[in-house]
């Protein structure tokens, strides 16, 4: 009898029925914390970058002023003229083409007892605070001492909500000037409103407001709000600047790193390849300014202490749009530049580029040791082009690893050919991006099982589950989330070869995105960090230092039963953390054994995300609808009873003595 229930119960696990069938058993995991097996890298879980949906002009980079130097191709796009704009002359627009990066500007002139100006829109409006201060600062030059300039901001309904004033100097020379507002109340819609007073003619360019409190006080630094969602998530790296804007809709307008440093009004403008890249979501007043640069995004790694991950472009131009390719006799520029990148990063002051960091504010190195060479780039060409960056880094710059891309898919083909040719050529690490539906990611939990442990690392530089309901595609509902954590087991069960992993993309804002799910979702005053933030989030702070292995009947878990498992030891802080799935719409009894000679505090810590509703996701309304819950359990011995929440992802974290 005894044997018989032994063979039916042996039976059921094997079809995997089981724990549907006999809900009240637990499944019994093994945590083999005596047999550790291999390292999980200090840069596992990190951030992607890039400017999409209003990510960086519109969203981190904290200016308020949309077009303030007049370069976009419209020159008054976000402008409107005040005052007696149809006399003749009362507004010019001048090119000066020796200007550096910024040749327009505009002339005003006024005569006595009349008044003139401008109106800005923001982008999407501009998110003020009741009791903030903010900083108006522009360029002039005038030929009067009678002028006075005024500034106001506006609620929607046109209402002054701050104001302030100042003379003009008569200055020969470009010169900048500054003015605080103190705000009286909250929009996320308000506009700035600047007049002239007094007769003459006045040239103004770089009209600027930034609030004064941004991320670490920085004047005309970043978004505190949206920084701190990074800070808090400890990121072990940051990707920047993309992404496909990287690659460029053509080689012109291709992200040129020193194009972006230096002073911030010599910084070239260009058309933010996103602008017109969806016709469903054209946005035309979509610019790259670079006031974030890459100086601010190293600045943006040291301080929320992720390593620096750029990617350049490899001499190609997104194949999505033009495809167009430099010529091999002409591929050294763009060699240079990666060259001129280590040492713009890590050279000393003495040298060209080491000095240009230092003059910026910042003498030490920012420590870069990783440098990607193309983003989502395919095909002979590229394998080509990467061949020869690879050879001139190797050569100058055996320290830095080289990151490569393997495409746009993560199967067919094009990725095969691809992670053939990189591994035949020895590449460091292999760039693999998925955007997939949670089928996808379910399916693929053991994707990396038997990935090859001898050659390239791999770096998950972009993914996210795209689901399609009940909203239609981009909504990141808990679905998108719980399948991502359920993949995430997988990654970090093979943290020996995933070297890195990023959610992508990072932001979106409202009313001015273009691709969507995104894994932080912004409007001009609030910030809220989706279901799929909150599993990224507790992956990358409880990131460990090595892999446990975690088996069920001697098999990694990634998937049967719809259960998911990994574990990870941290050195540091002593604790055993195991991250478990339950993709299951009942809970989960479980029974862990512990196969070690650690000795454990009784108490344990659960930290649950969970939500019976796979359509739930948080919003701007709600931003913390699925969010950590925090209990305790006791446990005696080397056996822990627990039993799993519907559709969740649960972290236990067990403090070893
Ligand atoms: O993350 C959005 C885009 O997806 C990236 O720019 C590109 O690399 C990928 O196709």
């Amino acid at each position: 009898m005894k044997r018989m229930k032994k063979k039916i119960s042996m039976l059921l696990l094997a079809t995997g029925l089981a724990a549907s069938a006999s809900a009240q058993l637990p499944v019994e995991l093994n945590i083999q914390l005596d047999k550790p097996k291999g390292k999980i890298s200090p840069h596992m879980w990190g951030v992607f970058f890039e400017d999409i949906n209003l990510g960086a002009d519109g969203g981190i980079y904290a200016e308020l002023v949309k077009n303030r130097s007049f370069e976009f191709d419209n020159p008054w796009m976000g402008w409107k003229k005040l005052g007696h704009a149809s006399t003749e002359g009362a507004y010019l627009l001048l090119n000066d083409a020796q200007r550096k990066g910024n040749k327009r500007y505009v002339r005003l002139t006024n005569s006595a007892g009349s008044e003139l100006g401008l109106q800005n829109e923001g982008f999407r409006g501009m998110g003020i605070k009741a009791g903030a201060t903010y900083e108006f600062s522009l360029q002039h030059r005038s030929n009067s001492s009678s002028m006075n300039i005024h500034v106001a901001l506006l609620d929607e309904g046109e209402q002054v909500i701050a104001e302030a004033q100042m003379p003009l100097q008569s200055t020969a020379a470009w010169t900048e000037t500054a003015l605080k507002l103190q705000a009286t109340a909250t929009t996320a819609k308000a506009k700035l409103k600047i007049w002239l007073t007094g007769a003459g003619t006045v040239d103004v360019d770089m009209l600027s407001l930034f609030p004064l409190d941004t991320w670490k006080g920085r004047p005309k630094g970043l978004r505190k709000d949206m920084v701190q969602l990074l800070a808090d998530m400890k990121p072990g790296f940051i990707r920047f600047p993309g992404g496909c804007i990287v690659e460029g809709r053509d080689l012109a307008n291709r992200f040129q790193w020193k194009k972006t440093v230096g002073p911030i009004d010599e910084r070239e403008l260009i058309i933010n390849r996103w602008n017109t890249e969806f016709s469903h979501r054209l946005t035309p007043d979509y610019f790259q300014t670079f006031g974030l640069g890459f100086y601010e995004y190293f600045l943006l790694a040291e301080d929320i202490g992720a390593a620096p991950v750029p990617i350049l472009n490899c001499g190609m131009a997104c194949q999505f749009n033009s495809g167009e390719l430099v010529p091999m006799d002409q591929l050294d520029e763009y060699v240079q530049d990666a060259l001129d990148l280590i040492e713009f990063a890590n050279g000393s002051t003495a040298t060209k580029w080491g000095k240009l960091r230092a003059d910026m504010g910042h003498p030490q190195p920012f420590k870069l040791k990783m440098i990607g060479v193309g983003n989502e780039n395919w095909g002979p060409q590229y394998i080509e082009r990467l061949a020869v960056f690879k050879k001139t880094l190797n050569a100058k710059h055996p320290e830095i690893a080289i990151i490569a891309s393997s495409g746009t898919d993560p199967e067919g083909e094009r990725f095969e050919f691809l992670d053939d040719k990189l591994r035949a050529m020895k590449i460091d690490i292999i760039d693999e991006h998925y955007y997939r539906p949670p089928s996808w990611f379910l399916s693929s939990a053991s994707r990396y099982d038997n990935y090859d442990r001898k050659g390239a690392k791999i770096f998950a530089g972009e993914y996210a589950s795209h689901t399609t309901r009940p909203n239609g595609p981009g909504k990141s509902t808990w679905e998108a989330a719980l399948s991502e954590a359920a993949f995430m087991t997988g990654l970090e069960r093979n943290g020996d070869v995933v070297e890195m992993a990023s959610y992508a993309p990072l932001f979106g804002h409202v009313d001015g995105w273009q691709w969507s799910p995104d894994l932080i979702w912004v409007d001009n005053l609030q910030v809220y960090g989706t279901p799929s933030y909150q599993v990224q989030k507790l992956y990358s702070t409880h990131k460990g230092s090595d892999i446990i292995p975690v088996h069920r009947d001697g098999q990694p878990v990634a998937g049967r039963d719809s259960l998911y498992a990994s574990a990870v030891y941290d050195q540091n802080t002593m604790e055993l953390l195991i991250k478990i799935v339950n993709y299951n719409s009942k809970p989960m009894p479980l029974r862990f054994a512990l196969a070690t000679d650690r000795k454990f505090a009784q108490v344990a810590q659960k930290i649950t995300l969970a939500s019976k509703d796979l359509n739930v996701s948080n919003s701007i309304e709600e931003p913390l609808n699925i969010q950590p819950k925090q209990t305790d359990i006791r446990f005696k011995g080397k056996t822990l009873t627990d039993s799993l929440a519907p559709y969740s992802f649960t972290l236990i974290k067990l403090q070893t003595k």
